[in-house]
């Protein structure tokens, strides 16, 4: 294939970012690596966007998110705009505790969040549940796992949600930015000054360095929990929306309510077909070759997750529909691949699956609201729809924290 003028989907294009499945259709089908601008390619295909993900020699994070010329324009760079080997040493260090296991230790406390969250419902009528239940799940459980202590939490939530509906504007602009750093430069002074109070969670593993670790600025710690605010809180908001309105759309709820072994699987196809980040990009630095397409140092690619995961080659001809009993679907790539892959990804899952089989105890009948309508959210990077109208019919919303334990078992 040589490389062609043609830019069946590109970003630049706020109607192919609003309703990008047919721009990508078109793209994997005449040009699945495409050119849409004197820096940007566009990366279609599932199998080249995979192979991309691992090819971390010769493609760099450095940029990440950006589909300009620009890096972002911070002190330190996050996890994600991180290479070997300095991402390498910090990804092991955050493992420490955000260990798969360590994550699924938080079920009780994620189990609480979600009864709180059911508690503002009301047993019937017709709601928005974006704004009435799931936005504040993830953040709640996102803050509880770095160590933010409680009193700033909600000033937090609001000033991270103020940066997030701000895209694209340079975050760093904004007066809400500067507060967001002042209150975590505040945190973790305290937690450094207070070595008695150490405990056990993300914000205490980069203030102290264990042996043979290096020692953090307290700048350096700032700018990575802010990564991790963002990169937990509105993807998992994304998925728990995303699948919410696809089983109400598709009239699955009821189904998967009588018969819970179908929801694991039903939120895979959510990550599938709605896929919360809609794609990473990374830029070349040495001179390659992209499906069949020469692409030279110093250009940037767009790896369209969402794409990948719509595939008609991985995924037959019925990649573009939503099936709740799709097999294979646990292999999509929403939570990437390679040695950037996803480290919240059990923490997601199981966030999303007790906040959906909680609901559903609670509303087994719950049907799509009158004024349920799919219109993405603002900005490049995450797909959800703005609202989630659902009409709840008369159970009573009395959740404990126990019924939400015993969900994630
Ligand atoms: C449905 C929810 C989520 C989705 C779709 C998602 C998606 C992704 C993707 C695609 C990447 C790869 C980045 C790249 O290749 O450049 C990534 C990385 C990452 N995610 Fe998630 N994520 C989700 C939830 C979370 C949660 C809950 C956390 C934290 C608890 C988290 C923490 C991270 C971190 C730290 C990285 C960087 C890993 C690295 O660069 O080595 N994510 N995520």
């Amino acid at each position: 294939m040589t490389k062609k003028k043609a830019t069946p989907f590109t970003p630049h294009d706020a109607g192919h970012v609003a309703d990008p499945d047919d721009a990508l259709e078109a793209a994997r089908r005449e040009c699945p690596v495409s050119q849409v601008s004197d820096v940007l390619f566009v990366v279609a295909a599932d199998t080249d966007v995979r192979a991309m993900f691992k090819d971390s020699a010769v493609l760099s994070n450095r940029g990440n998110f950006t589909i300009g010329r620009e890096d972002r324009d911070h002190a330190f760079s996050g996890i994600t705009n991180l290479d070997p080997p300095v991402h390498t040493e910090l990804r092991s260090r955050l493992l420490r505790s955000m260990a798969p296991k360590k994550l699924r230790s938080l079920a009780p406390h994620v189990a609480r969040v979600i009864a709180k969250a059911l508690d503002g419902l009301p047993t019937s009528g017709e709601v928005e549940l974006h704004k009435d239940y799931i936005a504040h799940i993830p953040s709640a459980v996102t803050y509880s796992m770095i160590g933010l202590p409680e009193k700033h939490w909600s000033e937090v939530e609001v000033l991270a949600d103020a940066l997030v509906e701000a895209v694209p504007a340079p975050e760093t602009s904004m007066p809400e930015y500067d507060r967001l750093m002042e209150i975590m430069g505040q945190v973790v002074r305290g937690r450094r000054d207070h070595p008695e109070q150490r405990r056990d969670d993300v914000l205490d593993n980069l203030c102290f360095a264990a042996p043979g670790e290096r020692e953090m600025a307290d700048l350096e710690v700032v700018m990575h929990l802010r990564q991790l605010f963002a990169a937990a809180t509105d993807t998992t908001r994304a998925l728990i929306a995303n699948c919410i309105y696809r089983l109400l759309e598709h009239g699955d709820w009821a189904r998967i309510a009588a018969d819970r072994s179908l929801l694991k699987n039903a939120i895979e196809e959510s990550l599938r077909f709605d896929s919360p980040a809609q794609f990473m990009t990374r830029s070349v630095v040495q001179d390659t070759v992209i499906g069949e397409c020469p692409v030279s140092a110093g250009h940037k690619a767009y790896l369209s997750i969402q794409s990948a995961n719509h595939d008609e080659a991985s995924w037959g001809s019925t990649a573009r529909q939503f099936d709740i009993t799709r097999q294979v679907a646990v292999q999509h790539v929403a939570f990437g691949r390679g040695i950037h892959s996803c480290l919240g990804a059990p923490l997601a899952r199981m966030e999303a699956y007790m906040a959906i089989d909680i609901l559903m105890d609670h509303y087994p009948r719950m049907a799509a609201g009158r004024r349920a309508t799919w219109e993405k959210c603002d900005g490049l990077l995450l797909r959800r729809p703005k609202e989630v109208w659902a009409r709840l019919t008369g159970e009573t919303p009395a959740a404990t924290a126990t019924d939400a334990e015993q969900a994630s078992e």
